[in-house]
């Protein structure tokens, strides 16, 4: 059993700007919180622990989150960044052979080296942010080998870099070329032996699938879903990004954890997802980047007080981000989210998008020591600045997993 204290610092166990704990103390052992609170109240028999740590005045929060990302990708697509700035639509490029395909042949064609090297990049720079965990899609391989390509890399991911990875298979993304004209067969193929071999290998936490009318319908849809039911495997959603299909309202007959994107969501969708509990996962960085002007509707999702997580959909077509704390900029500026919505949205809510009990995006006694330290003034930081790293430190299960020199 080892104990380590950290001391000195502002505390937000909750990432709630209402419910901070000034000059704070964290008592850590082995992988958990044992006890945080004020310094004052510190329990005597941790008054004398010989690993400390002062943290200067710093604020603490759980680490942060990222609940959607397709991390494990082969190139960029910079050229069809251009084209779409001479006029071509996403939804054009996608048509013409370009889009999610052009990722999918780049991705076929690298080795699980490679692809490791390129996501190893982008995870760095998310944990660098104080980012403790993140989910990890497939769906640019489309194929059998080429999705557990993708899927072996995001567990190797895990294991050397010290951060918690969820995977989802996302089979159902695009249809690949050698289908053309055969999404039926396709989702036959997706469902009865993708999904259960990869199940069966290990390799997958949820299934996803691309509910839009340049991907998936929704009878494909629910062929999926109910073959993830019947293998006991969660289900997520991309719904409503580009037209209002109802993907949601199905995902949420389905118990889905998460149901993304959503920006043409109408109320009765919203209603599904508060009856089954289903977090919105709301992605600026799509937004922002295919220049949407249909906002999610955010106020729906207020009233109906469906939990609202952020994240950076990373991804080389409609977000090549590699920074959540932009995102929290992002949904307050373009979205009017608040402060305290945008620091649940990559916490706690983005743990409830992940649905695995390790993960609380919460710090209190018995949940994994998983935080993130910042040289900052106020919580409201987070959000403010654009580019400006404020992370000094970050602890996963209890050790130090990152450390960049406070800036003063
Ligand atoms: O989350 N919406 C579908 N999938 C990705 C984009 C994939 C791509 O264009 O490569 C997304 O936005
Ligand atoms: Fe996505």
């Amino acid at each position: 059993m080892t104990l380590s204290l950290w001391t000195d610092l502002h505390l937000a166990p909750e990432a709630n700007p209402d419910t901070v704990i000034r000059q704070a103390c964290i008592v850590v052992e082995d992988e958990e919180i044992r006890w945080l609170g004020p310094q004052e109240a510190l329990p005597a028999q941790y008054a004398h622990i010989s690993q400390r740590h002062s943290l200067q005045g710093q604020w603490v929060t759980p680490g942060l989150i990222d609940c959607h990302t397709h991390l494990v990708y082969g190139g960029n697509r910079a050229r069809e960044f251009a084209l779409r700035l001479e006029g071509a639509s996403y939804e054009e490029i996608s048509r013409q052979g370009g889009g999610i395909a052009s990722t999918v042949k780049a991705t076929r064609e690298l080795s699980e080296d490679q692809l490791y090297h390129q996501a190893s990049r982008r995870l760095r720079a998310l944990m660098a942010e104080g980012v403790t965990a993140i989910e990890i899609k497939s769906g640019y391989g489309l194929d059998l080998d080429s999705e557990r390509k993708m899927l072996r890399v995001a567990r190797r991911l895990a294991k050397h870099f010290p951060i918690t990875v969820r995977t989802t298979f996302l089979g159902a993304h695009a249809l690949p070329p050698e289908y053309a004209g055969r999404s039926d067969d396709y989702i036959d193929h997706v469902c009865e032996i993708m999904l259960p071999t990869l199940v069966a290998e290990g390799l997958v936490d949820a299934v996803d699938v691309f509910c839009e009318r340049i991907a998936f319908s929704l009878e494909q849809s629910e062929r999926v879903f109910k073959a993830a039911q019947d293998l006991n495997v969660a289900i997520k959603i991309h719904a409503e990004q580009l037209s209002n299909m109802g993907g949601t309202t199905l995902a949420c007959q389905y118990r889905a954890l998460s149901a993304d994107h959503l920006e043409y969501l109408d109320e009765a969708g919203v209603q599904a997802m508060k009856a089954s509990g289903t977090v919105a996962v709301l992605l600026p960085g799509a937004y922002y980047f295919l220049r949407e002007t249909q906002l999610p509707p955010i106020e729906l999702l207020r009233r109906y007080d469906v939990p609202i997580a952020l994240s950076t959909d990373s991804n080389p077509g409609t977000s090549p981000c590699s920074s959540l704390l932009l995102m929290l900029n992002m949904s307050c500026t373009l979205f009017r989210l608040s402060v305290a919505e945008v620091l649940a949205g990559v916490t706690r809510h983005a743990a409830q998008a992940l649905g695995h009990p390790s993960i609380s995006g919460r710090l209190a006694p018995g949940h994994k020591a998983d935080f993130a330290v910042w040289d900052i003034e106020d919580l409201s930081e987070l959000a403010y600045w654009m580019g400006l790293p404020r992370c000094t430190q970050v602890v996963r299960h209890g050790k130090i997993s990152f450390t960049h020199e406070a800036i003063r």
